[in-house]
C-alpha cells in the first residue's frame, strides 16, 4: 500500500476540522502518542488529532482517505498487542475528547457511552444505580470502553457474564468514506441482516472508528464472596478448575496465579493480606456474586470440598471489604509487576477450560527447552492464560530471531488442544505473525475481503491484524 506524508496543507484542513488547540504535531505529544503497554515498542505518528465529536471524525477521515493518509485510532494506549501504535506513521486519532456517558436507560436496562470513557467510571456510575455491566479487565481504571470494545476485552467476570461481545446491542461507526452508520439495534435480539455489530467488536479499529456505543446493563449483584486457595502443584490447581463447574457452580471470578506470578505482585503493591506458604506453588482465587448471600455460603461449601480432591491447603476467606479489595489488587497488578521488572511478551493463550493443565506444563516444557522463564496466570475459569515471557538477561538475538520460534509452539499447542492465539487481548502488531497457526487461506481470504469492504484504500490501522 502506498502512503502519503502529512502535508502543511492536511495540517491545515485538519486544524480548521478539530481548532488549533486540538491538533499536534510536538515530539511531546508525538513520542507519547506512539506507544502502548506492549513491550518497550515506539513509533512516531505525524500529526495527533483529538475530535470532539462524530462529525469531526468523519470530516478527518474524508480527508485522509482522499489523501491515503494512514489513520491509527487511540484509546486509553493500555493495549497489549501494539494495535494502538501507529506503524506507518501518518495520523493518530485520540478518542480522549468522546468522555461522555451520554444516556442511561434505567427502564430498558441499557446505556449509550462515548468511547472515550474510563470503563471503571462507567461501571461506578452506573453501579450508583444498581446497574451493572460486567466485563472488567485488569486495566479498566485507565482503559477506555472504546478500546475495550476495539479488542473485545474480557476480564475476571467473564466466567460468569461473558466478553464484551456479550454486552454490545448496537455501535456507530464512522466509515473512512465519512459516512456514518449504525450497526444494529438497541435490542436484545436481533436477527437481521449480517452481525456488523459483532464485526466491528474485536476489529481493532481496522474497520471503521466507534463514536458511540451502546451496552446491555443488567441488575448489579449486591454480594460476594472471595476466597484464596493454595495449591501444592500448579497443575492440580488447573485440574481443579474444571470440576468447579462440573460440580455445579459457575463462579463470577475464577483466576490462577501460579507461585511467581503472586511473588511478584506481592513485592509489586507490597502487602498481601494473607502470607503465602513456602510450599505454595500456585493459587485460585475464586469469587461467587448473587443476591442472597445463603446461596453464595452454598457455593463456596461446593468449591470446598471440590478443591479437597485436587491436594488444596488452607482456604483464605476474604472477609472484608478491604481484603477483597486487597486479593484483587493482587491479582490485577501481576502484569504490572512483571512489566515494571523486565521487558516481557504479553501470549494471550487461550483453551478449553479441561485442557488448561496440559497447556501449563507445554508452556513450562517448551520454555525449558528454548531456556526462556515465564509467569503464567490469568482467567482459569475461561481457559484463559497469560503468559508472560521475561526478557532478562536473554539478548536482543535470542528474543528477535529464537523466541518467535518458542511462541510458535506455544500457539500450535494452543491450536492442538482446541484453543486460539488471543482469548481478550487481540491480535495488534506483534501476534499478527501467528495468525497462519490458526487460519487456513480460506479463513484469511475472507478477513481481508472484509477488510477491502470497509475500509477500500487500507488507510485504518494499517499493519494491524492483517498483514496489509
Ligand atoms: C490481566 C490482563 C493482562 O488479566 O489481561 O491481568
Ligand atoms: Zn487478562
Amino acid at each position: 500500500m502506498h502512503y502519503s506524508k502529512i502535508s502543511a496543507d492536511h495540517l491545515t484542513a485538519l486544524r480548521s476540522i478539530v481548532g488549533a488547540d486540538h491538533l499536534f504535531t510536538d515530539t511531546t505529544a508525538l513520542t507519547d502518542h506512539g506507544h502502548d503497554e506492549t513491550e518497550d515498542l515506539q513509533f512516531f505518528p505525524e500529526a495527533v488529532v483529538a475530535p470532539a465529536n462524530t462529525a469531526e471524525v468523519a470530516a478527518i477521515l474524508q480527508i485522509c482517505n482522499a489523501a491515503q493518509i494512514p489513520v491509527t485510532v487511540r484509546g486509553a494506549g493500555t493495549g497489549l498487542a501494539g494495535g494502538a501504535l501507529p506503524v506507518a506513521g501518518g495520523l493518530v486519532i485520540s478518542m480522549r475528547r468522546f468522555d461522555k456517558i451520554i444516556a442511561i436507560d434505567e427502564r430498558n436496562f441499557q446505556v449509550t457511552v462515548e468511547p472515550g470513557v474510563i470503563t471503571e467510571h462507567l461501571q461506578n456510575t452506573l453501579k450508583a444505580k444498581g446497574l451493572f455491566y460486567p466485563p472488567d479487565p485488569a486495566s479498566r481504571g485507565w482503559s477506555f470502553i472504546g478500546g475495550n470494545v476495539s479488542t473485545n476485552a474480557g476480564g475476571p467476570k467473564a466466567v460468569k457474564y461473558g466478553v464484551v461481545k456479550d454486552h454490545v446491542l448496537n455501535l456507530e461507526v464512522v466509515l473512512p468514506s465519512g459516512e456514518v452508520i449504525w450497526t444494529g439495534a438497541n435490542t436484545l435480539k436481533n436477527s437481521t441482516g449480517y452481525n456488523l455489530t459483532q464485526l466491528m467488536v474485536g476489529s481493532e479499529g481496522t474497520l471503521g472508528v466507534i463514536t458511540k456505543i451502546v451496552l446491555k446493563l443488567q441488575p448489579h449483584p449486591t454480594h460476594t464472596l472471595l476466597m484464596l486457595a493454595p495449591f501444592r502443584s500448579a497443575e492440580s490447581a488447573c485440574a481443579a478448575v474444571a470440576a468447579i463447574f462440573q460440580a455445579g457452580v459457575v463462579p463470577s471470578g475464577l483466576e490462577f496465579m501460579e507461585r511467581n506470578a503472586i511473588d511478584w505482585a506481592v513485592r509489586y503493591v507490597g502487602e498481601t493480606p494473607v502470607p503465602i506458604g513456602p510450599d505454595d506453588a500456585a493459587h485460585l482465587l475464586i469469587e461467587v456474586d448473587g443476591f442472597h448471600p445463603e446461596n453464595l455460603y452454598a457455593d463456596c461449601e461446593t468449591i470446598g470440598k471440590v478443591l479437597e480432591n485436587y491436594d488444596c491447603g488452607e482456604i483464605f476467606f476474604a472477609d472484608s471489604e478491604a481484603q477483597k479489595t486487597a486479593l484483587w489488587q493482587l491479582r490485577r497488578n501481576v502484569g504490572h509487576a512483571v512489566k515494571r521488572n523486565s521487558i516481557y511478551k504479553e501470549e494471550d493463550t487461550v483453551v478449553p477450560r479441561a485442557e488448561l493443565p496440559i497447556l501449563l506444563k507445554g508452556v513450562k516444557e517448551i520454555g525449558a527447552r528454548y531456556g526462556f522463564e515465564s509467569v503464567c496466570y490469568g482467567h482459569a475459569g475461561d481457559g484463559n492464560l497469560h503468559v508472560n515471557i521475561l526478557k532478562g538477561e536473554l539478548s536482543d538475538q535470542f528474543w528477535n530471531e529464537e523466541l518467535p520460534n518458542g511462541i510458535r509452539e506455544i500457539f500450535t499447542l494452543v491450536k492442538k488442544l482446541g484453543g486460539t492465539i488471543s482469548g481478550e487481548h487481540g491480535i495488534g502488531l506483534v501476534q499478527q505473525p501467528y495468525l497462519d497457526i490458526v487460519f487456513g487461506p480460506a479463513e484469511m481470504r475472507l478477513m481481508r475481503g472484509i477488510k477491502q469492504v470497509f475500509d477500500p484504500n487500507g488507510i485504518l490501522n494499517p499493519g494491524k491484524v492483517l498483514n496489509l
